[in-house]
């Protein structure tokens, strides 16, 4: 058990350790969210790697997001696993070759077959907003590309243009294990799962990681998008899991707005990102809120709304899509309830990434309690938005001493033992970003 380090330490002893953490995962072509779990290029930590970078490397940050885009598939996606040529063998499982994606429409670069949340036109306008002069050349170069994915995930993934996109794999939302899965996953019964090897409990404890009835879900998941290789339409007519998460949904219309802001710093056209705009944030609207005051995620396979209370429920904060009033409910509903997510006698940390009434809380395992630092920040940052600013302070305050201990992949809300993966990259680079605001 990790002794809680001393909240006192100063701040650019943090820099400096976050620094350290993000220069030994730099594989040169790109760096790696983790020292030993994570050994290739994940879509999300790189878009939060590259806004921690720019605040020591600009050079390095711009190389980040151009090595992540070597990825994008011809048809605008961008895979969320992008597998690099490294040094040495991998032992990560899935491997590229498992994947079995397409040669038509793939780059050069090997990479998974599903794609994970877009954060990446966030990041960039963030980057930006630092370092204005070095980054709107670069903003320029990268802008066809990142818009590119976001007319996929339009075409692919809301093709009767609802408002709101479906994902077809837990892994896309970035919250694999996360309770709001619990229901779709158990509608599906795998059959005839090809061999494979879990090598995810090889460096963590497997009571910190997805059960194996999960995994082999996710498993089973992608042989059957093998089988239609890959083709949108069909994906989207035929995967077993097709949701339309609240999280997922509220990070793209986030960075909607903000692709919508670079648009208009290049001089290019918005119309297509308004109407976009526009048809999420009244379908948010019409099919996502609930008279119990939050936004749930709809399971678009089974017609069925998902009730679970999860981190997710926040994330329309940090899009802007919450009225004020709706923003206020969902703060003093669920975010202060000491038997939800506040710190009462046994929880000291906010942000549990369940609430703590839920069945399925454990404290340490994975999206089923843990506190991340990502969606602490981006609670954070829709925190400010609304007028909350000292909860936003108490909450960075919080992450900050989690970080002291190590820049870890989460944290146990009762005690701030650190969990997961160590030496984890977008920690690292949150507390960058943290320390400079
Ligand atoms: C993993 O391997 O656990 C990842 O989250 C899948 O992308």
């Amino acid at each position: 058990m990790h002794q809680a380090a001393s909240p006192k330490r100063e701040h650019s002893y943090l820099q400096q350790a976050a620094i350290n953490v993000l220069q030994n995962n730099d594989m040169g072509t790109f760096i790696r969210p983790g020292t030993y779990q994570y050994p290739h290029q994940w879509n999300w930590d790189s878009a939060l790697i590259a806004l921690g970078l720019v605040h020591v490397d600009i050079t390095r940050a711009q190389h980040e997001v151009r090595q992540l885009l070597a990825g994008q598939w011809r048809d605008g996606m961008l895979p969320h696993v992008i597998y690099h040529p490294t040094e040495g063998t991998s032992d990560y499982f899935p491997s590229a070759d498992f994947w079995q994606t397409p040669k038509d429409i793939t780059p050069e670069v090997p990479t998974s077959g599903i794609t994970q949340p877009p954060i990446l036109a966030t990041c960039l306008r963030r980057m930006h907003k630092h370092h204005p002069k070095a980054m709107l050349p670069f903003l320029r170069e990268v802008y066809p590309h990142v818009l590119n994915w976001h007319r996929w995930l339009h075409r692919a993934r809301d093709p009767e243009q609802q408002g709101l996109v479906a994902i077809i794999h837990p892994w896309e939302s970035g919250t694999d294990n996360a309770a709001r899965w619990v229901h779709p996953l158990a509608r599906i019964t795998p059959r005839n799962v090809p061999a494979y090897q879990r090598r995810d409990a090889q460096h963590v404890d497997a009571s910190e990681r997805p059960f194996t009835a999960e995994y082999e879900r996710f498993i089973y998941l992608i042989d059957q998008f093998r089988r239609v290789h890959y083709e949108p339409a069909k994906l989207y007519a035929t995967s077993p899991f097709l949701v339309a998460d609240s999280f997922f949904n509220a990070i793209t219309y986030r960075a909607e707005k903000d692709l919508r802001e670079i648009a208009m710093l290049l001089g290019e056209p918005t119309k297509e990102l308004d109407n976009w705009l526009a048809r999420t944030q009244q379908a948010f609207q019409e099919r996502l809120w609930l008279e119990q005051g939050y936004f749930a995620s709809f399971d678009v396979r089974y017609n069925v709304t998902m009730y679970e209370h999860d981190i997710a429920t926040f994330a329309p904060l940090f899009a802007g899509l919450t009225s004020q009033a709706q923003a206020e409910t969902l703060i003093d509903n669920y975010l202060l309830q000491a038997d939800f997510y506040a710190p009462d006698e046994h929880s000291r940390y906010l942000l549990p990434s369940l609430a703590k009434t839920s069945l399925f809380y454990e404290p340490r395992r994975y999206w089923r309690g843990p506190v991340w630092i990502v969606t602490n920040w981006l609670v954070m940052e829709g925190l400010l938005d609304y007028g909350y600013g000292e909860l936003a302070n108490t909450i960075k305050e919080h992450s900050l001493a989690l970080l002291e201990q190590g820049f870890y992949e989460y944290y146990d809300p009762r005690d701030g033992t650190p969990a997961g993966a160590s030496g984890f990259s977008w920690s690292a680079a949150l507390a960058l970003e943290l320390l400079h605001e």
